[in-house]
């Protein structure tokens, strides 16, 4: 499965948040106010805030055309560091390499094409564009690439065999609204293909679906890496997905808690 080529790699990246601390700290910088005036609310208040380490010194290897699936509970910071390994989000500490090269380091134009042309992105509530239909949907991201006017041709094609591939070539004039939620995900799915990304982050692709239809897009995220080459990042609920990735990696607490290699990715062991 795995090519044992690393891609993506995350070394103790953490992530910090500020949150209002408890209400004892509020009691505090109230008293201080009533005590030592505005002087006393001061300092107090520098006391409201705290940091809270959400993702906390993750260390994580995604390989070339891998299934990797993260699973933990819910606020154990997956989608935070999956924003992170995608370069939504910056790391507080730590370092991403793509291709062993520091995300940290990149020129704004080298970090902007990784994000266009190396990841593509896939979200629990699709994100669709409810006025453009399915097609116009899927062609979005080229639409703004300057290449678009040159290739329109190709990537029309492009959209067309993706389209085909998830099955939905019946349905290509038709708007969000006109289509049910596995649907609209598997749009979603072709649309972020598109560009022909290296890796694909997806965040809880089935969360919002009945299980059936979880597992046909599940079998569809399957069959695709079977087409076309790619590592895949799953953030899941869903343990059966967790059961068919290449990799299991479980997340409590902004940490890593186990990391898992399948019985079957286990002859092509990095
Ligand atoms: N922008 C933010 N500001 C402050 N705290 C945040 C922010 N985003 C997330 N958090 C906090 O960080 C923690 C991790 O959140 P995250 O969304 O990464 O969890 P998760 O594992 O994806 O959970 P779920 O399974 O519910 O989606 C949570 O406690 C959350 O409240
Ligand atoms: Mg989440």
């Amino acid at each position: 499965m795995s090519d044992n080529k690393i891609l993506l790699e995350a070394i103790d990246v953490e992530k910090d948040y500020f949150s209002v601390m408890r209400v004892d700290a509020s009691l505090r910088h109230r008293i201080g106010h009533k005590l030592f005036g505005w002087l006393g609310f001061l300092r107090y208040s520098t006391k409201l805030w705290e940091p809270r380490t959400v993702v906390n010194k993750v260390s994580m290897k995604v390989y070339e055309n891998e299934i990797l699936a993260i699973t933990g509970r819910s606020g154990a910071g997956k989608s935070t560091f999956l924003h992170m390994l995608g370069t939504f989000d910056r790391p507080t500490r730590g370092d991403i390499l793509f291709r062993e090269k520091s995300i940290a380091t990149m020129t704004s134009t080298e970090l902007s094409d990784f994000r266009n042309d190396s990841v593509g992105y896939v979200f629990q509530f699709y994100h669709l564009f409810k006025d453009l239909n399915a097609l116009e949907n899927v062609l979005l991201p080229a639409m703004v690439s300057a290449d678009y006017g040159r290739k329109s041709k190709d990537f029309r094609n492009r959209a067309l065999h993706l389209l085909e591939q998830v099955g939905l070539s019946h349905r290509l004039t038709h708007t969000p609204s006109q289509l049910s939620g596995g649907e609209q995900q598997r749009v979603a799915i072709a649309r972020a293909l598109l560009l022909e990304p290296e890796i694909l982050l997806c965040d809880e692709p089935t969360g919002n679906l009945d299980q059936e239809t979880g597992e046909k897009i599940l079998d569809l995220l399957f069959h695709l890496r079977e087409q076309e080459s790619r590592s895949y990042v799953i953030v899941t609920h869903d343990e059966e997905v967790a059961k068919r990735a290449d990799r299991h990696v479980i997340m409590q607490d902004g940490k890593v808690i186990s990391e898992t290699l399948q019985e079957r990715s286990k002859a092509s062991e990095p």
